[in-house]
């Protein structure tokens, strides 16, 4: 029979058996606690938006030249012919559902994170894929340089909290239109004579969108670059003012951070402040989260100027780099109480008990495949139970039941009307 697969670029998240160790689903619920926590103590609230959008939601400011737009949507028609996307990113969704629902009215500022699936027709690679997780927060209505330091900080606090090493906070600043105009006249001209050098797709870049060719990877654009005009001396005073605003709150949160100003990020929406954290030990595709302030997007979107500013973090990368540093993770959800019933009837018995100690809230499970003892044992054992609770046709006969502490093998033979409150004292008792 032919062996299905999923499509390429796309991996399963498994309780165990994963390909890869990262893709194991213990792992990201511990990420996804931290979020919560995180999300609580900065007093971000969640919102939810569906997988797929109209196309052109897409369009308006991530910018027709970019290779989100340009190349990587999952594009497809429903049987109206509506021309629909799978989400390639968060901020564009987030901003259609809250002026739809028309938000703006209900808060001054509205702080909000994600954590959602976002799809990219990229060519597949260690940290690359194409269905990845982000966790996003996009802040609306706050044009202070301290909103633009409290978002860098949380994303910081996020993978401190998670014991991640070896961070560096980029910054830059990409100005305001004017600033951007001034700047990219000043780009033309330095890298015009040196145009036949370029890679093609800067040669490309030159004409369509100059700024991104700040962001090639091409050896020979980058050695070009290296002297090329920095974006930092054509800021307008105003943008100087946000920028340095931006660095000394950072500063006084003791977040460390370096000025990069060839960081312009590949969506068009941003202006002012962008920024990306990169981690040690997670190899090419090293920016594991990375983000920016966009506040004439709005007003693409529904003609009202509402300022953001937001990030994105992709959670393979984040997962990949605490496997590869080795940070620590907490043991996996393992239930407190295995029951083990060796006959029918001991099942028939066991089978309420097991739900009395559950609606305690006390994670339980009960073995309903077999009536071996060592096969029961195994099984105990490999799920991590505290306790192992064995009844065969001798205890129910004698009215007792076998009470099995895992980690000492201790045995403790209980009559059988106790066993539900010995285990809830135990349960209280864990340390
Ligand atoms: P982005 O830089 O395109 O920004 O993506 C954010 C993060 O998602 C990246 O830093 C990376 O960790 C992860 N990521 C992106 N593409 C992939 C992929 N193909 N495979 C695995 N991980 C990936 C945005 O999406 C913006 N919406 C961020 C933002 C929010 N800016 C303001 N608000």
């Amino acid at each position: 029979m032919k062996k299905r697969t999923s499509p390429k670029g796309l991996f399963d998240i498994l309780p165990y058996g994963a390909k890869e160790s990262w893709q194991t689903s213990h792992l990201w619920h511990e990420i996804e606690d931290v979020i919560r926590t995180i999300t609580q103590q900065y007093n971000f609230q969640e919102i939810r938006t569906p997988i797929f959008e109209y196309a052109d939601t897409f369009c308006v400011g991530i910018g027709s030249t970019s290779d989100i737009v340009s190349k990587e949507m999952y594009l497809f028609s429903d049987k109206k012919e509506r021309s629909l996307a799978l989400r390639p990113e968060g901020t564009s969704s987030i901003l259609r559902a809250f002026f739809e629902r028309n938000l703006t009215h209900l808060a001054k500022v509205h702080k909000l994170f994600y954590i959602a699936p976002m799809f990219r027709y990229e060519k597949p690679q260690k940290g690359r894929y194409r269905q990845h997780h982000q966790f996003g927060v996009e802040v609306l209505g706050s044009p202070s340089y301290e909103q633009d330091a409290e978002v860098i900080d949380l994303l910081f606090s996020f993978y401190q909290k998670l014991g991640i090493k070896g961070l560096c906070v980029e910054l830059n600043s990409v100005g305001d239109a004017h600033s951007r105009e001034l700047y990219k006249k000043a780009l033309f001209s330095y890298l015009s004579p040196k145009k036949a050098s370029l890679s093609k797709d800067s040669q490309r870049r030159m004409e369509e969108n100059i700024l991104r060719i700040l962001d090639s990877k091409d050896l020979g654009d980058r050695e070009i670059l290296q002297n090329a005009p920095s974006i930092l001396d054509y800021l307008s005073p105003e943008c100087k003012e946000h920028f340095s605003g931006v660095e000394s709150t950072l500063r006084a949160l003791n977040i460390p951070y370096k000025v990069h100003p060839h960081i312009v990020r590949g969506l068009d929406y941003y202006n002012q402040t962008v920024f990306e954290i990169t981690a040690s030990d997670l190899g090419a595709q090293n920016a594991i989260g990375a983000g920016g302030r966009y506040d004439g997007f709005a007003k693409m979107f529904s003609g009202q100027d509402i300022p953001g500013i937001g990030f994105g973090t992709g959670l393979e990368r984040v997962v990949q780099t605490m496997v590869a540093q080795n940070c620590p993770f907490r043991e996996k959800n393992a239930p407190f109480v295995f029951f083990a019933p060796m006959n029918p009837s001991c099942r028939k018995l066991l089978i309420p008990m097991a739900k009395a100690l559950r609606l305690k809230n006390i994670p339980v499970d009960i073995d309903l495949k077999s009536y071996k003892i060592q096969e029961l044992l195994r099984r105990a054992d490999q799920i991590g139970a505290s306790f192992a609770v064995i009844l065969g046709e001798n205890e129910e006969k004698e009215k007792v039941i076998r009470c099995k502490q895992m980690s000492s093998r201790k045995e403790t033979v209980l009559p059988l009307t106790n066993i539900l409150s010995y285990l809830e004292q135990a349960w209280e008792e864990r340390s």
